[in-house]
């Protein structure tokens, strides 16, 4: 249990930094009209990887602390809190992984730069966005 709070933790880091600097690789490459080379690929795809094991360990991290269990659904609702905790946190954060891998997988199929840096800065804006809302930042930093 103490070793997946941990990675949860330490992979948050990971992952706000490699979809921050997806998004504004992204946006850049469709500002300046550049060419969609192999580092644009590779950064996308940190991103997309670093979250998608991060929801992993979430899942997991989840089912094994179990509020469910000792907690009514209507208690949970009722306290800002453990609604966080419990609801919000986990379906926006599915929510971000899903926009990045709609993101990810619409640009590989798409002919020109300018459609595929456009995806990406929708999809990965709209994910960071999403996950910067939902991170407890006074448990994580306080
Ligand atoms: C992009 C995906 C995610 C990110 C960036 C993220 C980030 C974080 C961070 C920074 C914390 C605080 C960790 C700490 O104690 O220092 C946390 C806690 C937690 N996360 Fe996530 N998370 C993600 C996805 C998920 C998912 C999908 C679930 C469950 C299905 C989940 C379940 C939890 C739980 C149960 C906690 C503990 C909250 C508490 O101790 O009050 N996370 N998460």
């Amino acid at each position: 249990m103490e070793i997946l709070k941990f990675l949860h933790s330490y992979l948050a880091y990971l992952v706000v930094i490699t979809v921050a600097l997806a998004s504004i690789n992204s946006l850049i490459g469709l500002i300046t009209k550049k060419e969609f080379g192999a580092k644009d690929f590779r950064v996308a795809l940190f991103g997309l990887i670093f979250t998608h094991t991060q929801v992993l360990i979430g899942i997991i991290f989840f089912v094994l602390a179990n509020d469910f269990s000792e907690t009514p659904m209507g208690e949970i609702m009722k306290s800002s809190a453990l609604r966080l905790k419990n609801v919000e946190h986990p379906m926006l954060m599915l929510i971000a992984v899903i926009l990045l891998t709609i993101g990810y997988s619409k640009h590989k199929n798409m002919r020109t730069s300018a459609s595929k840096f456009k995806i990406l800065t929708i999809t990965y804006t709209l994910a960071l966005v999403a996950i910067l809302a939902m991170i407890p930042w006074h448990i994580w930093l306080g």
